[in-house]
């Protein structure tokens, strides 16, 4: 799959853990930044992976931030972003097996490295069930959006 990863300096610390779990499951990992400890604003890195995710170039994304809050705030605000803080696997794969979750955040300082990465591996392997029910409850969510955005 090809996704995208990206951090504030909140989430900075598990970026190059993340990325490398990503590669080793055999993903294609595009690194959107950031680079550094120093600050920065996450919304910033929320809208990179929206574009990312919305021009095609990536399935699906890993966001992180401190709290796995703001960054979630922020890509959600895109149409077409679905994006969850989850910090546990029941969470991490059923949110993509009902809702269709395509942003995953996570938050830096709530989560140590060893459970972040299981929750992007349960992310990733997790797989839309398609069911009627949930594309029609995904359905009124692009509904809500289409008539926000005029
Ligand atoms: C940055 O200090 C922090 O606010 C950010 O990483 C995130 O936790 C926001 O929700």
């Amino acid at each position: 799959m090809n996704l995208a990863v990206a951090t504030d300096h909140g989430g900075f610390p598990l970026k190059e853990r993340i990325i490398q779990e990503l590669k080793r499951l055999g993903h294609n990992v595009t690194d959107l930044g950031t680079n550094s400890a120093e600050p920065v604003d996450y919304p910033d890195y929320a809208e990179a992976v929206a574009r990312e995710i919305l021009a095609g170039r990536a399935e699906r994304a890993v966001l992180i931030c401190g709290s796995g809050a703001g960054a979630c705030v922020a890509a959600n605000k895109f149409r077409g972003i679905r994006s969850a803080t989850c910090h546990d696997s029941f969470s991490a794969h059923q949110c993509v097996e009902d809702d269709n979750v395509n942003v995953l955040c996570l938050g830096a300082r709530v989560v140590g490295p060893e459970l972040a990465v299981e929750l992007v591996r349960d992310y990733v392997k997790a797989v839309f069930s398609g069911a009627e029910r949930h594309r029609r409850r995904l359905g009124k969510i692009a509904a809500f959006e289409a008539s926000f955005g005029k």
